[in-house]
């Protein structure tokens, strides 16, 4: 059970995100998520049935050596009524994943994720990321998502103002050569704590000439 207590105590350190997985798998309808650089945040599994877990620290792959006894731990405490499947990957997340594509990709403190791992979401499928390394930045920066909607810290989702987020006091430009080479998000005048972009869908509709 050294993998309880680990879970425990990981948990104690950067806080129960279930709450906050849980808002945003409900208001989503979210069944699938895709987490590169989980370490060993297994909270999305609690609200999520189908998770892919992607680390390539050695840490975490001996975390989730005891994949069976997590999934009868989260058999256990789970918020949903069917079985859960937990899948961990312990590799890389920019080398090829053989997975089916997903309803949401989880990005937190891991670097550029919503970037290497796009290809595996879905059309209209959602990027929760926050700024910490900059994927939050580099999403905004990227025409294949939309920003949608932004979570504070008391976990609240609004879809309010989302113009005022990624914009500097002195109105300067983004400098994305420098927040792929820091892997540092730039501070904005407003911040979010997390924030949602929406994969744009790939279908193009083309008006026939006439
Ligand atoms: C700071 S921890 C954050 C863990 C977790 N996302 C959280 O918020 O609690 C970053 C994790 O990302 C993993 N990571 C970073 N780059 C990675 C990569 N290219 N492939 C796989 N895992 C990676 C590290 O091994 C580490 O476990």
């Amino acid at each position: 059970m050294d993998w309880l207590k680990e879970f425990e105590e990981y948990k104690s350190k950067i806080g129960d995100r279930t709450t906050l997985y849980g808002l945003v798998a409900k208001k989503y309808n979210i069944k699938s998520a895709l987490y590169p650089g989980s370490h060993i945040d297994i909270s999305p599994s609690m609200v999520i049935l189908d998770v892919t877990y992607v680390d390539n620290f050695k840490g975490a792959i001996k975390f989730f050596e005891e994949i069976s006894e997590i999934e009868k731990y989260v058999n256990s405490n789970k918020e949903y009524k069917e079985m859960c499947n937990i899948d961990f990957l312990g590799t890389d997340y920019n080398n090829e994943i053989s997975i089916d594509k997903v309803d949401m990709i989880i990005s937190q403190y891991a670097g550029f994720v919503g970037q290497a791992t796009k290809r595996y979401l879905k059309d209209d499928g959602i990027l929760l990321c926050n700024d910490s390394h900059g994927d939050a930045t580099l999403a905004y920066l990227d025409e294949d998502y939309i920003l949608v909607a932004v979570i504070d810290q008391h976990n609240e989702i609004s879809t309010n103002q989302l113009e005022k987020y990624f914009v500097f006091k002195n109105g300067r430009q983004i400098d994305k050569n420098k927040v792929q080479s820091t892997m540092k998000g730039p501070k904005y005048e407003t911040q979010a704590n997390n924030y949602i972009f929406k994969l744009k869908s790939r279908i193009q509709y083309f008006k026939p000439s006439t």
